[in-house]
């Protein structure tokens, strides 16, 4: 078997209220998995849930609920989310898996035993929201979270650290021979200096937490949140096999997942994420990677925020927007596109109403779903049904095939924005030649000319559905249906127009 196309979200954490800030990494996955799907590749797209730490456990007692019940409860919310949103992911994996919690202690053990990991102590300022030490530089004025700006916790305790610091200069070296690694580009600097300013070990354990994976030589100790969830992208894909004493249930997982081996998917093509989860990516990750000699990733790719109405959404604000409310008012698809055409992937964004309905009325409503129902209506009225082949040998097919190739170049770097641009603009494009052309007035003169306008524009539609695919699935399924050879019927628009605020 040749190696898949292995690309991956961040794992969601259980306790976050989902809202399309996050629906956005997996969606921003979506498409490219799809889109390479098109294109013949092999992919393989992991997604799943976080669900180790103290503040799961404290939620689910809050709930009254053991935290098991809590995950379970919770995980399977992110799963419906993801069929609602449309997601097409090939593996879902929550850190509760027991092949998952087997690789994080025998990961664990290997470095342990090799000295990358040794047992120290620890006195310093923690967060417990994010279970996380900071540094007075870290800090905000009067010891507060950087993230939560809450007061922080003084907390001294045992615990293992991993050698971060040792692979410092690997790290700096790597990131110089693989300048795709950190991407996109404007966000490698920030790394670079990161490490340049010096690596301390990393606390990797935790005596206080009880939810969370036991250490096996010592299991007074659960393994850190972040060390665990991390593990996850190798745990998925049958690490277990390499580095677990007692193989079968890894073995059991690749069969499960048609693959032979970990390297039928390791190195990962691509770790997608959002900024703010991108050093333990680019950092802390490819050390634990170089620590257990495994090859690193190809590239970690990390993408901007959302705000809405300029504010963080936040529980507290009551700003949260579901993305599944969203689209069951809107349907899926339109919002999946809005995300992607709104906003320069990587960029951060701001969300609101009014900017999704104008770019619906003007990308979908008037332009897609306009241009598809006009040309399909006088088709109707001029041929008696649409062949297999249509529009070759004229300027939009041409025009097409350029389009096709320059897609490919904006895939490359995830420029979904640019993807849709170019497609909207196309549409645009035939719009305007119907207008010119004015197939209606031809007819009346000239019927064949007139139905050799139509089915230049068929052709042209055809591609618009085909490049809208990975966006918008089920819409372009709808698209290609109408398309399709054969007898022509009547539709009801694609986009009903939505009534636009003043
Ligand atoms: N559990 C960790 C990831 C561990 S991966 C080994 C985590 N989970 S999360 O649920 O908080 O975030 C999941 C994804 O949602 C991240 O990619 C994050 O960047 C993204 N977003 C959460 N809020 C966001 C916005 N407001 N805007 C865009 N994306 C944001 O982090």
């Amino acid at each position: 078997m040749s190696k898949k196309f292995f690309i991956t979200t961040p794992i969601y954490y259980v306790n976050s209220v989902p809202h399309i800030g996050h629906a956005y990494t997996t969606i921003a996955l979506d498409i490219l998995a799809r889109y390479k799907r098109q294109q013949g590749t092999d992919v393989h797209f992991l997604t799943g849930t976080d669900e180790h730490g103290a503040n799961i456990e404290k939620s689910a007692a809050a709930k009254g609920v053991s935290p098991k019940e809590w995950t379970d409860d919770v995980s399977a919310q992110y799963r419906a989310m993801w069929k609602e949103l449309n997601i097409s992911y090939d593996d879902f994996i929550r850190t509760t898996d027991s092949m998952h919690e087997h690789v994080v202690q025998a990961v664990f053990e290997k470095l342990l035993k090799q000295g990358d990991i040794y047992k120290g102590s620890y006195s310093g300022q923690y967060c417990l929201s994010c279970e996380q030490y900071y540094d007075e530089s870290e800090m905000l004025e009067g010891g507060l979270c950087p993230v939560h700006k809450r007061p922080l916790t003084q907390v001294h305790e045992e615990t293992y650290f991993f050698k971060l610091s040792k692979y410092q200069d690997a790290l700096l070296k790597f990131y110089a021979e693989h300048p795709d690694f950190l991407s996109p580009r404007f966000r490698a600097n920030e790394i670079i200096n990161f490490v340049k300013g010096g690596l301390r070990d990393l606390s990797v354990s935790r005596t206080k937490v009880k939810w969370g994976v036991p250490v096996l030589s010592n299991p007074a100790h659960t393994v850190y949140v972040w060390f665990d969830a991390l593990i996850n992208y190798i745990s998925a894909t049958g690490a277990g096999t390499v580095l677990c004493e007692d193989k079968t249930e890894h073995a059991r997982h690749l069969e499960k997942l048609g693959a032979e081996k970990f390297e039928d998917f390791w190195p990962a093509d691509l770790h997608l994420v959002g900024k703010e989860i991108f050093r333990f990516h680019a950092v802390i990750w490819p050390a634990m990677l170089m620590a257990l000699g495994l090859p690193l990733p190809k590239k970690v790719f990390a993408h901007g925020w959302w705000t809405v109405d300029g504010e963080k959404m936040s529980k507290s604000l009551g700003n949260v927007i579901n993305p599944v409310e969203l689209a069951h008012q809107y349907g899926t698809d339109p919002v999946r596109a809005f995300l992607f055409r709104e906003v320069p992937f990587g960029q951060d964004g701001d969300f609101s109403i009014t900017s999704f309905k104008n770019r619906y009325n003007s990308d979908l409503a008037n332009n897609i779903g306009n241009l598809l129902s006009r040309t399909l209506n006088m088709a109707a009225k001029n041929m008696a049904q649409l062949p297999e082949t249509a529009g070759e040998n004229t300027p939009t097919h041409a025009r097409a095939l350029e389009i096709e190739k320059t897609l490919d170049a904006y895939y490359q770097d995830l420029a979904f924005d640019k993807v849709l641009e170019s497609v909207y603009a196309f549409a645009g494009d035939l719009n305007k030649l119907v207008d010119e052309k004015k197939p209606w007035e031809l007819a009346k003169t000239d019927k064949d000319a007139a139905c050799a306008v139509l089915l230049e524009l068929v052709g042209g539609l055809r591609y618009i559905a085909q490049w809208l695919a990975p966006f918008m699935p089920s819409v372009a399924q709808e698209m290609q249906r109408r398309l399709s050879a054969g007898p022509i019927q009547k539709y009801p628009p694609l986009f009903p127009r939505l009534e636009e605020k003043k």
